[in-house]
């Protein structure tokens, strides 16, 4: 384990959102899944914030088809802007010009075949050059005191290593995930012996299952220049993880934090229940109407 400080700076992110969302149809039918909302902001902002937290600058957005509303929503919207102005929507004016914070710049680059997560972050690879980059999969929304990237930010900091995200998975939902094996390196550290895409229960290494946050040394895109098709017969950025742990050491940090698994209708229940339990604007009405109206009829 190296030990000397490395400060490694961390000024872009990577976020693949070219996926189809067809687990949301019919209401991903004609914009992006990654533009739902949890309570009132979409998923996307909310990996975005999170990236900013971590210090990241510049943003790249690896899209396809029917994604222009991701565009949209970090534009500057004129219309809407002078709309509230005129009518003295202060707030509300701050809140829309706010999703893009000054200094942040947006980038948008289509995957034009989908050809897995690995093929997606190469096809950003000329936008990052020689640098350590991170990749944020807006699925994961990962809700805590301190944003998931910016303690894996701190990690990759002290030790010039890639970083992934990982959480301990139980029981058959391990096989929904990559998964790492380890060897422990402090109280959330974990040394990367070895990552494998989607195991079957009985075959996984693990039950430490990877989050979607990952940074990267460049020498990751060696290795998913290299990639052959993998699980699913798609390009998995698991297998180039697989390659680079061969050739650097990777990390994997346990981060703070809950993770919804915004994928999945349940997770984006979830996650709207809870952090609509926590907003300002709604939190109390919100637990009245489940604790007097909802619980009841639940009995
Ligand atoms: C992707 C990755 C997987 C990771 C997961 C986290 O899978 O391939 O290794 O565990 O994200 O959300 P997906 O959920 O896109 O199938």
């Amino acid at each position: 384990m190296m030990s000397s400080k490395k400060h490694k700076v961390l000024r872009k992110a990577i976020f693949p959102v070219a996926g189809l969302g067809s687990r949301f149809l019919p209401a991903t039918k004609a914009s992006p899944k990654e533009m739902m909302p949890v309570v009132d902001k979409p998923l996307i902002q909310y990996a975005v914030e999170e990236a900013v937290s971590a210090g990241i600058t510049e943003m790249i957005f690896v899209t396809g088809r029917a994604k222009r509303a991701i565009a949209d929503h970090f534009d500057k919207a004129y219309e809407l802007e002078h709309q509230l102005e005129k009518s003295g929507k202060k707030e509300l004016l701050k809140i829309a010009q706010g999703v893009v914070p000054k200094g942040v710049s947006c980038t948008y680059i289509r995957q034009t075949e989908a050809l897995g997560l690995g093929h997606a972050v190469l096809t950003a690879a000329h936008l990052i050059g020689d640098e350590s980059f991170a990749v944020l999969l807006a699925d994961d929304l990962i809700h805590g005191e301190t944003p998931a990237l910016k303690q894996m930010a701190e990690q990759h900091g002290f030790y010039g290593s890639s970083v992934i995200a990982v959480q301990k998975v139980s029981g058959a939902g391990i096989s929904a995930y990559g998964v790492i094996s380890g060897t422990k390196q402090g109280a959330h550290l974990y040394s990367l012996n070895g990552i494998v895409e989607k195991p079957k229960v009985e075959d996984a290494p693990s039950d430490m299952g990877v989050t979607g946050r990952y940074i990267f040394s460049p020498q990751i895109f060696d290795h998913l220049r290299a990639l052959k098709p993998g699980a699913g017969g798609e390009y998995q950025l698991t297998d180039a993880i697989q390659m680079l742990l061969m050739q650097e050491q990777v990390l994997a940090y346990q981060f703070q934090g809950t993770r919804y698994d915004c994928g999945s209708k349940i997770g984006l229940l979830r996650a709207n229940i809870e952090l609509g339990l926590e907003h300002p604007e709604i939190g109390k009405k919100l637990r009245d109407f489940l604790k007097n109206e909802l619980f009841q009829k639940l009995q």
